[in-house]
């Protein structure tokens, strides 16, 4: 009999690639209108900072779960740019998404998306929450559009989404997602949503294992300030462990709503070197993460996005960095302003 892990399914309803595609493009007409002409992130527009890291892929990974990324241990290079979810710039004591962005460097095999199966990257992409209050993309655009002009959305929303429903998502939102963190160091980051993990699936979590807590900075970029000043005194680390699905109940790959059940098995570790951004090499860096392209499907054919979110994803990261027109992915490891020494 097959392992019961290796059953999961997508379910890809009829006409979903269209559907996705005038989501991506909901959202381009969106930022558009908000940039007037300079074209920027449609998402999580403002960062805190943008540094250079190492991924270290463990030699205690378990023989079944030693493919794609995890297949060999050792050491990568590899770039995070920590961000609020938002599509405005606002002051970080605000309730928002707060979200990390990994490209990990030098990892050979097929990459997903169509010209740019040679590419030397896999991202992965996070956010505070486990799992979201929307039950689609459909969902995830209604609220996101709605949002962008506060004093009609409310009104927008519940002509999207219906009245119990709009507030059902509301709620949601308050509890898991807007959380207001002392700092983005110490906190626990997760895909929240599936990825293929060879012939299993699953979602992974980034704890972290910084714990010291710091004074709150007052300033409107709190994060930043944070974030910045640790590093500039020594590295900061995660955990990145898997979470495996075991079947449709506990473990579902389409709905997005449902917080996964299960253990989670330690995979890599994400080190944050002590450097400095606040110099001229650091403030190039972190420019040139600005105009890079972080998506899901950056990525291994072995950990190909699951589940009908991510795969809207596919569209919207597509579209988003094609407007603002984003550092090639098939080209970003040859003009990296690195600021560390390679790792030995
Ligand atoms: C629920 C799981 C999700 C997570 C963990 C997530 C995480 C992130 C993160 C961390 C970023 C910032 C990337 C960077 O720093 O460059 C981002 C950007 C973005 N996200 Fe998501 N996201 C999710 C869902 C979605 C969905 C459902 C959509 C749309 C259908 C979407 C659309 C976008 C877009 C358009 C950007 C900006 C892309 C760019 O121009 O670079 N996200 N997301």
């Amino acid at each position: 009999m097959s392992d019961p892990r290796t059953t999961w399914r997508e379910e890809i309803p009829a006409g979903e690639e269209a559907l996705h595609e005038a989501l991506a493009q909901r959202l381009r007409a969106m930022a558009e209108a908000r940039d007037r002409g300079s074209a920027r992130r449609i998402l999580h527009l403002k960062p805190h900072v943008g540094v250079e890291a190492r991924f270290v892929v463990r030699d205690d990974v378990p023989e079944e779960l030693r493919v794609g990324l995890f297949a060999k241990a050792g050491t990568h290079r590899a770039l995070v740019r920590f961000s609020n979810g938002g599509t405005a710039r606002q002051a970080d004591a605000k309730p928002d998404v707060r979200g990390i962005a990994l490209k990990i460097f030098d990892v050979p095999g097929k990459k997903l998306i169509p010209g740019l199966e040679d590419a030397e990257t896999q991202d992965f992409l996070m956010i505070l929450a486990s799992a979201v209050p929307f039950r689609d993309a459909q969902e995830f655009v209604t609220l996101v559009t709605a949002a962008a002009s506060p004093a009609t959305a409310l009104f927008k929303l519940i002509g999207g989404l219906g009245f119990s429903r709009t507030f059902q998502v509301l709620g949601a939102l308050r509890k898991g997602m807007s959380e207001i963190v002392p700092s983005l160091a110490t906190a626990t980051y997760h895909t929240a949503l599936p990825l293929r993990f060879g012939p299993f699936a699953a979602k992974l979590r980034l704890a972290a294992t910084t714990t010291e807590a710091g004074p709150v900075d007052p300033s409107p970029s709190r994060y930043r300030e944070d974030l910045a000043r640790r590093i500039a005194k020594g590295p900061l680390a995660w955990e990145l462990s898997a979470q495996l699905y075991s079947d449709a109940t506990t473990t579902p790959i389409e709905d997005p709503t449902v917080e996964w059940q299960g253990p989670f098995v330690p995979l890599a570790r994400l080190e944050i070197p002590e450097q400095d951004v606040a110099t001229a090499p650091g403030a190039k860096l972190e420019a040139a993460i600005e105009a890079m392209s972080f998506d899901p499907w950056h990525a291994l054919v072995e950990h190909r996005p699951l589940g009908g979110m991510m795969r809207a994803r596919n569209a919207a990261y597509r579209v988003s960095t094609q407007a603002r027109a984003a550092t090639s992915e098939a080209s970003v490891a040859d003009g990296v302003p690195w600021v560390l020494d390679p790792p030995a």
